[in-house]
C-alpha cells in the first residue's frame, strides 16, 4: 500500500480527514453487514476497502466540501464513501482474469485470488449497489441536493464518459489515449470535485477543472509508475500495461515526455483551484500530490539511469 499523508487542509479543527474517511467506510460497510448476509461476500468486501490505498479521491471530496463552507457531514461523508467505494469496486473488477489479471494490490491479494472469481464479481456489484444506498439514505435529509450528486457521481462511473467506458475502451481496437485516461480515472476526479462541493450546496462548475487536471495528471502518472517503479514499490504488479498491450502515456508519448505532461497537468491542477478562503491550502495539497506520485528523486534516478536526459523543474505556485 502506498503511504499517503492526510490531506487535511490548514483550516479544519476537526477529526483528521484519513480517519474520518476510514470511519465513515467502515459505518457504510456495516449497514451491509446484517446477520442475513453471507459472511464470505461481507469479509471479501471488506478487503476490497480496507486497509485501503491512498484514499485520494474521498479527500478530494471532503477538502473541496471544506472550502465551500460545509454544512451537512453527513452528506459529504455519503459521498466520499461511496465515491470510494465505487472506486474499490472498479479496482476489484479491474484486477479480475477477464481485466488485468493482477495478484496483488495495495500489497496484499487481490479479492478474488483470495475469494474466487464469483465472489470478487459480486463484490464489485454489492459495493457499487452500496454506494447508492449510502447516498439514498444521507440524500433523505438532504433532498434538494441528492440529484445532483447522484447525477455527479453516476457521470463518473457509467457511460458514456466515466470508468465503465474507460474499461470498455480497453475492448475496441482504435482509441485515443486521453479519451481513454478521461475516462477511465479522469471522470471520478471530476465527480469527486464535484461532489464535494455540491454535498455543501455549492455549484460545482468551478471545481471541474481541478478534478479534470488531477485526475488525468493522475493516470499519466500510474503509467509512469508502472514502468519505473518495483511492484514492491507499487503495492500492486509493474509492468502491467506493456503487459496487456494497453494504451499509456509512457509508452506513447516515451518517457521524458510523459513526465514533462505529468507535470503540465499538475501545475494546470494548481492554477485552476478557484477563489476561495482554503485556495493557498488547496493548492499546497495538489503540490503535495504531485510529489508524492512522481517524487523528485525518482526523476533524478531515472536521470542517473539515462531513462530520461534531465529531471523536469519543480513546480511552483504563483501568488
Ligand atoms: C489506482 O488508483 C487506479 C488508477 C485509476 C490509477 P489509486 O492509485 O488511487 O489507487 P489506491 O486507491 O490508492 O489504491
Ligand atoms: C485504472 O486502470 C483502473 C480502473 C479504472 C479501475 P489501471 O488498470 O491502469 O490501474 P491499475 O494500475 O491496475 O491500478
Ligand atoms: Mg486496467
Ligand atoms: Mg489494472
Amino acid at each position: 500500500m502506498s503511504h499517503v499523508d492526510d490531506i487535511t487542509s490548514a483550516g479544519e479543527k476537526s477529526m483528521p480527514m484519513m480517519s474520518r474517511i476510514q470511519q465513515a467506510l467502515d459505518a457504510q460497510l456495516q449497514r451491509a453487514a446484517g446477520a442475513s448476509a453471507p459472511p464470505r461476500l461481507i469479509a471479501a468486501m471488506r478487503h476490497a476497502v480496507f486497509p485501503g490505498g491512498a484514499r485520494i479521491r474521498p479527500q478530494l471530496c471532503l477538502a473541496v466540501a471544506q472550502a465551500c463552507g460545509e454544512d451537512a457531514p453527513a452528506l459529504t461523508d455519503a459521498a466520499a464513501g461511496a465515491i470510494e467505494m465505487l472506486h474499490c469496486a472498479s479496482l476489484v473488477h479491474d484486477d479480475m482474469p477477464c481485466f488485468d489479471d493482477a495478484a496483488t494490490r495495495r500489497g496484499q491479494a487481490t479479492v478474488h485470488t483470495v475469494f474466487g472469481e464469483p465472489l470478487a464479481l459480486l463484490t464489485g456489484d454489492a459495493l457499487i449497489i452500496l454506494a447508492y444506498q449510502t447516498l439514498a439514505r444521507a440524500g433523505a435529509a438532504q433532498p434538494a441536493r441528492l440529484a445532483g450528486l447522484l447525477q455527479t457521481i453516476s457521470d463518473g462511473v457509467g457511460a458514456p464518459d466515466g470508468i465503465v467506458a474507460g474499461q470498455a475502451w480497453e475492448c475496441e481496437s482504435r482509441v485515443s489515449l486521453s479519451q481513454y485516461q478521461r475516462a477511465k480515472t479522469g471522470a471520478l476526479f471530476v465527480a469527486s470535485t464535484c461532489a464535494g462541493a455540491q454535498a455543501a450546496g455549492a455549484d460545482p462548475m468551478p471545481w471541474r477543472g481541478l478534478g479534470e487536471c488531477l485526475g488525468e495528471a493522475y493516470q499519466v502518472a500510474d503509467d509512469i509508475r508502472d514502468v519505473l517503479l518495483h511492484s514492491d514499490q507499487l503495492g500492486k504488479p509493474a509492468g502491467q500495461d506493456a503487459q496487456h498491450g494497453r494504451p499509456s502515456a509512457a509508452h506513447d508519448l516515451g518517457l521524458a515526455d510523459a513526465i514533462h505532461l505529468f507535470r503540465r497537468l499538475m501545475q494546470n491542477a494548481i492554477d485552476s483551484v478557484p477563489d476561495c478562503p482554503s485556495r493557498t491550502a488547496m493548492r499546497q495539497i495538489v503540490l503535495r500530490e504531485s510529489e508524492r506520485l512522481m517524487p523528485q528523486s525518482t526523476c533524478e534516478r531515472a536521470v542517473l539511469e539515462g531513462r530520461i536526459a534531465s529531471a523536469p523543474a519543480p513546480l511552483q505556485i504563483a501568488a
